[in-house]
């Protein structure tokens, strides 16, 4: 199990200056995606980038862009990302009103459909979404910030949601608080892709970061 987890840096831990260098530092560090977060300071309470930074930062990397989308309204900004080269689009079931139509959305563009859950959100939220995901995010932080600490509720909603996906091809990721210490509990709930800002970023060596958490 552990030596398929993918690891999705995110690069809201970069240095912004230098974002081209530092993509292609965790490229060749070993990720498996990029991880990029977008905020819009009304769904959570801080502001980051929009599709002409992922659009700039597309060169620098032939890694897939996991883009996880924190703003609400969602769906008028769904094409842009799309087009500035996003391959995995990441909506909050807590975004917007009509979730479904959301996913339809991003897969008519030929992209995969992820949908995001936060904290206090039960998994069965997306039980009736499942035929149109390709990517499932369990928030384990309140999202908004780089560097919080993992909440151990959500080791609980990770193994539902693994049990609920069963043999469906969907992706189980986990974002926030993950560090090569509580990524074996992560893993052993059952997911297969850990996103990780700090621990990749703050400190050291890329490569030994990334090796670390994958474990
Ligand atoms: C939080 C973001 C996370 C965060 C992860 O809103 O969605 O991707 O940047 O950072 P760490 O790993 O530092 O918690
Ligand atoms: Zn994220």
């Amino acid at each position: 199990m552990s030596q398929a987890v993918k690891i999705a840096p995110s690069i809201l831990s970069a240095d912004f200056a230098k974002l081209g260098e530092e993509l292609r530092a965790i490229d060749e560090a070993g990720c498996d995606y990029i991880h990029v977060d977008v905020m819009d300071g009304h769904f959570v309470p801080n502001i980051t980038i929009g599709p002409a930074v992922v659009k700039a930062m597309r060169p620098h990397t032939q890694k897939p862009f996991d883009v996880h989308l924190m703003i609400d309204p969602v769906d008028p900004y769904i094409e842009a990302f799309a087009e500035a080269g996003s391959d995995i689009i990441t909506v909050h079931v807590e975004a917007g009103h009509h979730i479904d139509r959301s996913l339809q959305l991003i897969r008519s563009l030929g992209k995969k459909a992820g949908i995001s859950l936060n904290p206090a959100t039960p998994a069965d939220t997306v039980e009736y979404v499942m035929d149109k995901v390709d990517l499932i995010l369990v928030m384990s932080v309140n999202p908004g910030f780089g560097g919080q600490a993992f909440l151990t509720s959500q080791l609980e909603k990770i193994k539902r949601l693994r049990a609920m996906i069963g043999d469906r091809d969907i992706e189980l990721e986990v974002d926030g608080g993950v560090t090569a210490k509580n990524a074996p509990d992560v893993i052993a709930a059952g997911a297969d892709v850990l996103v990780a800002g700090s621990a990749v970023f703050d400190a050291g060596d890329y490569a030994a970061n990334i090796a670390a958490i994958r474990g």
